[in-house]
C-alpha cells in the first residue's frame, strides 16, 4: 500500500486559457482517520467545465482543487461509514483524503454520499448517475418541458451533461438535435446517441451562419434550446426560438475563458417570442438524488439510455485531461482513474504520466 498521496494544487490562477502550467502535482502523506473522521481513498476523479471559473478566485493557490471524486473507505473512526463503503464526495484531485462526514446542514465539502454498484458503473455516481445525470434531468424535465412532436436543441451535445439532454428530449417524443464541435462528435450524436439532428458549430463562422445551420436542422423552429455554451449559439438559439420557447441556462462555456465577454445580443427575442429563460444550479436540487438514482438507473440498465465515459488513467494526467476537456477533446464524460475498481477489477495505471481514453 502506498504512503505517498500525490494531488494536484492549482500553482497560479489562468490569464485566459488554462494552461497545463497553473497546476503542480504534490507528494503528501497518506492522512490518518482522527476520532470521527474518514479516510477515502480515491478511485475516480471528476474534470468538470465548472472547475475553470473557481480558478479565477474561489479556489485557493497551492490547494488540492476541490473535486467529486468517487472511491473506497480505507478506515473509519465515525459511526456511520466503515472501512469497504463506497462513496463519493467533494474530496478533490489527490489520491486520499481524510474527512471529517457532517449533516447537510455543513458545507458539501464535509459531506460523503453512499454509492451502490447495484445502480450501475461505479464512476457513473461523478457522470450519468450523480451530478452530470441530475443536471440533464432538471434542465430537460423541468425547465424545458418538452411536449411530443416539439423539437429540442441542445448545444455540447456529445458531452457529459448534453449527451443525456438529447435522449431524455428523445424519451419525452420530442425531436432532439445537437450542436457540437467536429464532425466525429456530431456523427456519435446521431448513430450513438440517436439524436434526429446534428451539425458542428465550428464550421458556422457567424451567427448567421448558425442561424441557417438551426434553420436547417430545425425546420418546425426551437422550442426548448437547453443551453451548455451561452456566445454565439445562444443568440442564434434565441432567433430561433418558437413563441412560448423555453430555455433552461445550464452553462455558458464559451466564456468562462473569456475576460471581454461581448455579451449576448438580440435579447429582444425573449420579449418577442415570450420565452422563459431559466438559469439553474444543480447545488439546488442534490436532495433529489436518491430519489431520482433507481429511475436513472433502470434507463441505463434497459438500455433505452446510453453513456460514453473515457477513463484516463493516473494522477498525473489530471492536468491535460482538465484542459483538453475544456478545449473540447471528450466525447461524453471524462474521469480519471487513480486507484483500482474492487467492482471491476479495473486497475488504475500507477504511472504519473499515463494518459489516454
Ligand atoms: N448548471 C449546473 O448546475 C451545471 C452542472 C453541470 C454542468 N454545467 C455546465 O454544463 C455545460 C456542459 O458541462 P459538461 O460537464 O457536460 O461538459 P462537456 O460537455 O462534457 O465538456 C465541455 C464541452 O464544451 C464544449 N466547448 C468548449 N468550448 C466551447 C465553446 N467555445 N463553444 C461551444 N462549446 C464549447 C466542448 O465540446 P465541443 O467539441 O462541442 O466544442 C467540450 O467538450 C458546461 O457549461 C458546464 O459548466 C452546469
Amino acid at each position: 500500500v502506498s504512503t505517498v498521496n500525490t494531488g494536484v494544487v492549482l500553482a497560479r490562477r489562468p490569464a485566459g486559457r488554462v494552461t497545463e502550467d497553473c497546476f503542480r502535482l504534490v507528494e503528501r502523506p497518506v492522512p490518518e482517520p482522527g476520532p470521527g473522521e474518514v479516510v477515502v481513498r480515491h478511485l475516480y476523479l471528476s474534470v468538470d467545465p465548472y472547475l475553470r471559473g473557481r480558478m479565477d478566485g474561489a479556489f485557493p493557490l497551492d490547494e488540492v482543487v476541490q473535486v467529486r471524486v468517487v472511491g473506497q473507505v480505507a478506515a473509519s473512526r465515525h459511526e456511520r461509514w466503515s472501512e469497504g463503503d463506497l462513496v463519493w464526495g467533494f474530496l478533490g484531485w489527490q489520491e486520499w483524503s481524510r474527512v471529517r462526514p457532517s449533516g447537510e446542514a455543513v458545507g458539501i465539502e464535509d459531506r460523503l454520499w453512499p454509492v451502490d454498484p447495484a445502480h450501475g458503473p461505479i464512476a457513473y455516481a461523478i457522470s450519468a448517475l450523480g451530478m452530470p445525470g441530475l443536471t440533464a434531468w432538471v434542465g430537460t424535465f423541468d425547465l424545458g418541458r418538452p411536449e411530443p412532436g416539439e423539437t429540442v436543441f441542445v448545444s455540447a451535445a456529445a458531452g457529459a451533461v448534453g449527451s443525456l439532454v438529447g435522449q431524455f428530449a428523445r424519451l419525452a417524443g420530442a425531436r432532439a438535435v445537437g450542436s457540437a464541435g467536429s464532425a466525429a462528435k456530431v456523427a456519435h450524436c446521431v448513430d450513438v446517441l440517436g439524436y434526429d439532428a446534428a451539425f458542428d458549430y465550428r464550421e458556422c463562422r457567424s451567427v448567421g451562419a448558425l442561424v441557417e445551420a438551426l434553420r436547417t436542422t430545425c425546420p418546425d423552429g426551437v422550442d426548448v434550446y437547453f443551453d451548455n455554451v451561452g456566445g454565439p449559439t445562444l443568440e442564434a438559439a434565441l432567433r430561433c426560438l418558437n413563441a412560448f420557447g423555453r430555455v433552461p441556462v445550464c452553462g455558458m462555456i464559451s466564456r468562462y475563458e473569456d475576460p471581454d465577454d461581448p455579451g449576448v445580443k438580440g435579447l429582444i427575442n425573449v420579449l418577442a417570442k415570450r420565452a422563459t429563460m431559466t438559469g439553474f444550479s444543480i447545488y439546488d436540487h442534490l436532495h433529489r438524488l436518491p430519489g431520482w438514482l433507481p429511475r436513472m438507473a433502470e434507463l441505463l440498465r434497459s438500455g433505452r439510455v446510453v453513456y460514453h465515459q473515457e477513463t484516463w488513467q493516473g494522477i498525473g494526467s489530471v492536468p491535460e485531461a482538465f484542459v483538453s476537456m475544456l478545449a473540447g477533446g471528450n466525447v461524453g464524460k471524462r474521469v480519471v482513474q487513480v486507484g483500482d475498481d474492487p467492482t471491476s477489477g479495473s486497475t488504475a495505471a500507477t504511472s504519473s504520466a499515463a494518459a489516454g481514453s
